[in-house]
């Protein structure tokens, strides 16, 4: 049969373009040629009206079956071509996956930097606000104006830095105190957070380490202001319950002075080597702003009292975080650096 025949060769045609064909689109133009509304197949089965009922039938299901055939070999060489077209794309884009990543860590602050910060917000929420001097300073302002005398020891070359032109490496934030009270009259309530020099090197001293200096003066400021003020900073940093004790003390700058103790908060007051045995740790130095600091920046001691105070950051931040050598914050170590991101 002449029909027969034409579909079968045109079966093995249409295979034959399958298997050769290279790329998606050349199966789409294989998939009209043959199969398309006025595809080959059709065209042949529209010839079907002249035969007979049987051969109608014969003919009909033959052809259904090629076309069955031919849309398998479509589809199945269709999968193959677009994973032959990923493969390709994938070996062109390589991606070395053994590359080490660019990895950005994420920055923090350094503890000393934190303990800092920290500090001065008690302080700020109280109402102070923060001023600021030079790290090198006039002599005066360091020692002279501060009530220090000359024959001092703290102004011995041992201690201070002493620099050519004869300013020194400010020994302490005090010299802040009397940089404010130049420029501002009372009242005044400030703090002066930043870094001191001492020659002074061993587990608990650092030649460069940071103080926070406090200095409130008004009418009528009195010692019971200076405890309030102070009791509330101890305990915002060290817990409600961190014992403390004033101590009678000097300081050529106050009078009377003191300086403040905390219960260890090591061994929690039992003595122990931090402590050295007391079960108390010094903490800072306070005291009554001395009625010869006022002559010397011109307020009247008669009229206005104030209290000042100066504590140690490093001191406090390896108290909080119980770190026992001075010198590990300022190695730059990372290892230990990383171990206080997040403590603010
Ligand atoms: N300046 C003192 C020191 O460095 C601390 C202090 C400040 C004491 C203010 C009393 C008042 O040791």
């Amino acid at each position: 049969m002449e029909l027969k025949k034409q579909i079968q060769a045109l079966g093995e045609e249409a295979k034959k373009l399958i298997s050769e064909a290279i790329d998606i689109e050349k199966l789409n133009q294989i998939r009209v040629e043959f199969l398309g509304k006025k595809g080959k197949l059709k065209n042949i089965l529209k010839t079907l009206g002249k035969l007979s009922p049987e051969e109608r039938k014969e003919i009909g299901q033959l052809a259904n079956k090629i076309k069955e055939e031919l849309e398998q070999l479509l589809k199945g060489r269709q999968e193959e071509l677009k994973k032959k077209a990923l493969e390709e794309e994938l070996s062109k884009n390589k991606i070395d996956i053994t590359l080490p990543p660019h990895w950005i860590e994420a920055g923090a602050s350094h503890p000393v930097i934190s303990t800092l910060i920290e500090i001065s917000e008690t302080f700020i929420s109280m109402g102070f606000s923060v001023a600021e001097g030079p790290e090198v300073e006039k002599e005066e302002y360091n020692f002279d104006m501060l009530n220090i005398p000359k024959d001092h020891p703290a102004r011995d070359m041992q201690d201070t830095f002493f620099l050519n032109n004869g300013d020194v490496l400010r020994t302490h934030t005090s010299p802040v105190q009397i940089r404010t009270m130049l420029k501002q009259k009372p009242p005044i309530a400030v703090i002066a957070p930043g870094r001191v020099y001492r020659k002074d090197a061993d587990p608990t001293h650092s030649p460069m380490f940071h103080q926070i200096e406090g200095l409130l003066v008004d009418e009528n400021v009195t010692f019971r202001d200076l405890k309030g003020i102070l009791k509330v900073f101890l305990e915002t940093t060290f817990g409600k319950d961190i014992p403390i004790r004033f101590r009678p003390s000097y300081f050529p700058f106050t009078e009377p002075s003191a300086e403040v103790d905390i219960g260890c908060t090591v061994c929690g007051g039992k003595g122990c080597r931090v402590c050295k045995g007391t079960g108390w740790l010094e903490i800072l130095g306070c005291g009554m702003v001395d009625p010869n600091v006022f002559k010397a920046v011109d307020i009247d001691p008669d009229k206005y009292t104030g209290f000042a105070f100066g504590l140690g950051v490093e001191r406090i931040a390896m108290l909080k975080y119980r770190i026992t050598d001075i010198r590990l914050l300022f190695t730059g170590d990372l290892r230990f650096n990383h171990q206080f991101k997040g403590i603010r």
